[in-house]
């Protein structure tokens, strides 16, 4: 009996099978030939969110929640935060290397020659409402995209592919500034490739159309938004990529497929938390209303927005590093005056017996928001800017499941807990 084993026995029929354990997992298709009789089914796993399965094998983002360890292709997090760029960390992620000297002059001198979009994207966002939210527009017009190149869904053609990842990576800030200026009722700015990625984004942004020839973005603000890009590239199988890898698998396009992740990203427990973070401090109001708040949450009323962790059951590292990077931005933007009341909610909760014993820690998105609100955006623009920077990691795990021999299409089963069958009743016969 080999040791990487599990015995089970089925006490339904005293029938016993051998399991192989590999990689801390056993397949749970080894579990249908587990029946009580030729016309059983088999046995099931039932993991409703998938608490505890692995949908696929990646090499992308290692996390271990416990020890709150985040590492890009083996790079600890606080590594690349400290030395890399965005782009840099976006081509790592993808390609699973840092790149040399010349790959990255290359990775950037393409993506800057891909920033433009097609003319007609502007009427597009120009049909939005005044006040549309700028993730549905973002989530709406990246769909879009796909309705302008053919070649999109040509997804196993390598060179077509990285046409494909160039477009994205290239178009998403300028579709994000895009939705930006219309929410504030602004002309578009057109790309400036001479700039920085991030540079450019800010430009597209901020630049004062008519009152300056070139944007010059502040080089602290410039930093710090790079700094949260990176930290926001990929998180392994969270909503958004496991969105992002199920549309995928289907073989639709690149384009439609980074719409469906955005989605996903939207809602307040995942990506949309930075926005409603800000939201709650704002109806914390001050430093003294805090314990009142915190009571609320024990009662079960609401959710602390920003704190909590499906796997991180310590502190977020990401969050560690943008409360640090907090100092910097605010320098140069002045203080944001609800941070007082967020480090406080982080002081309290932080010795509750509540949240301490369900290992509730700030996440990324507690800070992340405040520094964000200091640099000019509305709250509005917090989970796009989150969706920008993921855009490399949704790319980096839906090329990883193309390639991977095993990945199918997915298809999970359910348990049925419906009506036996039953005969049709006329609509004069119903009661
Ligand atoms: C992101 O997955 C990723 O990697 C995501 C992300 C990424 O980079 O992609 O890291 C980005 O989405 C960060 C998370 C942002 N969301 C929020 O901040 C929203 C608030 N947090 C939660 O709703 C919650 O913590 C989740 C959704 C993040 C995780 O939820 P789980 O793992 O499903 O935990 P759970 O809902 O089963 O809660 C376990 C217990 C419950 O209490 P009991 O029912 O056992 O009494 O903890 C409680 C929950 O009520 N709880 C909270 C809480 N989060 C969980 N109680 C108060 N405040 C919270 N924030």
């Amino acid at each position: 009996m080999p040791k990487d084993s599990l015995s089970i026995t089925d006490n339904r029929t005293g029938k016993t099978y051998e399991v192989p354990i590999a990689d801390g997992t056993i397949r749970a298709m080894d579990l249908r030939q587990i029946k009580t009789g030729a016309d059983d089914f088999g046995l099931m796993t039932y993991d409703p969110a998938f608490m505890n399965t692995a949908s696929c094998r990646s090499a992308i983002t290692f996390i271990d929640g416990d020890k709150g360890i985040l590492r890009y292709r083996g790079y600890p997090i606080e590594e690349l935060a400290a030395h890399s760029t965005y782009l840099e960390t976006a081509y790592l992620v993808i390609n699973g290397e840092l790149p040399t000297k010349a790959q990255l002059d290359e990775w950037q001198f393409q993506l800057a020659d891909h920033y433009i979009v097609h003319e007609n994207l502007k009427k597009f966002v120009d049909g939005f409402h005044y006040n549309a939210h700028p993730m549905g527009m973002l989530v709406s017009t990246v769909g879009a995209l796909s309705t302008y190149y053919e070649d999109s869904k040509d997804i196993f053609n390598p060179v077509a592919r990285q046409h494909q990842i160039l477009r994205l990576l290239g178009k998403v800030p300028t579709l994000a500034a895009y939705a930006y200026r219309h929410s504030r009722g602004l002309p578009y700015e057109y790309p400036d490739p001479r700039l920085s990625y991030v540079g450019n984004f800010m430009a597209m942004l901020w630049k004062r159309t008519g009152a300056e020839e070139r944007y010059a973005p502040n080089p602290v603000l410039e930093r710090a938004l790079d700094l949260l890009f990176i930290l926001h590239a990929d998180h392994e199988q969270n909503c958004s990529a496991n969105a992002m890898r199920a549309v995928g698998s289907s073989h639709a396009d690149p384009y439609v497929s980074v719409a469906a992740a955005a989605a996903a990203l939207y809602g307040p427990l995942h990506g949309g938390a930075n926005e409603e973070v800000l939201k709650m401090l704002r109806e914390i109001g001050s430093k003294d209303a805090v314990p009142g708040y915190i009571k609320r949450v024990k009662q079960g009323e609401m959710r602390l927005m920003g704190f909590g962790h499906r796997v991180y059951k310590n502190y977020d590292p990401r969050a560690k590093i943008i409360r640090e990077a907090a100092h910097s931005v605010f320098n140069v933007t002045g203080t944001n005056p609800l941070l007082d009341i967020a480090l406080e909610l982080e002081r309290i909760a932080l010795s509750d017996e509540y949240f301490v014993s369900r290992k509730l820690y700030p996440n990324v998105d507690f800070y992340s928001g405040l520094i964000y609100e200091a640099m000019g955006f509305p709250t509005s623009m917090f989970t796009v800017l989150f969706a920008l920077a993921r855009t490399a990691g949704w790319i980096a795990q839906w090329q990883e499941m193309l390639l991977d021999k095993e990945q199918k299409i997915a298809r999970p089963r359910q348990i049925f807990t419906g009506h036996a069958t039953r005969a049709y009743v006329p609509v004069d016969k119903r009661k």
